[in-house]
């Protein structure tokens, strides 16, 4: 039988998190993408003594996604702990940007389930993406 879509997505999400390295924050998040291979790809935070040098879960899932051969984010789940909707920072929106449509589903996961579905257009409205730098810089 396949499994629900986001479902997939937020099982892996959630195994990811159990992974973060966050030393500092103790606020780990796991991030799963449905890319155009079909392929679910993960990813957590990991932190760094010097803080700035941290990356989010969302640039994790992503470096998977390429490394792994996918090139488009079908859907991206990030999941967080807490009670306030753990929505992309505003640099994760634009690495989404990059491999992903205005109308991508972003959806919002708490540990027990969806919290929220939101598009990146939503998220990050009046984007600059690659299509800015082509012949042209059409949308
Ligand atoms: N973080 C993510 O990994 N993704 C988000 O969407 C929000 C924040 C991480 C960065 C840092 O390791 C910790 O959460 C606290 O900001």
């Amino acid at each position: 039988m396949t499994r629900d879509p986001i479902e997939a997505l937020f099982e892996a999400a959630k195994a990811a998190q159990a992974q973060a390295y966050v030393p500092y924050s103790r606020f780990p998040v796991g991030a799963a993408i449905r890319a155009d291979d079909g392929r679910v790809y993960a990813g957590v935070n990991v932190e760094n003594a010097a803080y700035p040098l941290g990356t989010c879960a969302e640039a994790g899932a992503i470096a998977a996604m390429v490394l792994g051969g996918g090139r488009r984010i079908e859907a991206i789940l990030v999941l967080g702990p807490g009670e306030a909707l753990c929505t992309p920072c505003g640099g994760c929106r634009q690495r989404i940007r990059e491999f992903a449509a205005p109308d991508c589903p972003v959806l919002i996961a708490g540990p027990t389930g969806i919290r929220a579905r939101l598009t990146l257009a939503a998220l990050l409205p009046h984007a600059f993406g690659p299509a800015n730098l082509a012949p042209g810089g059409a949308a």
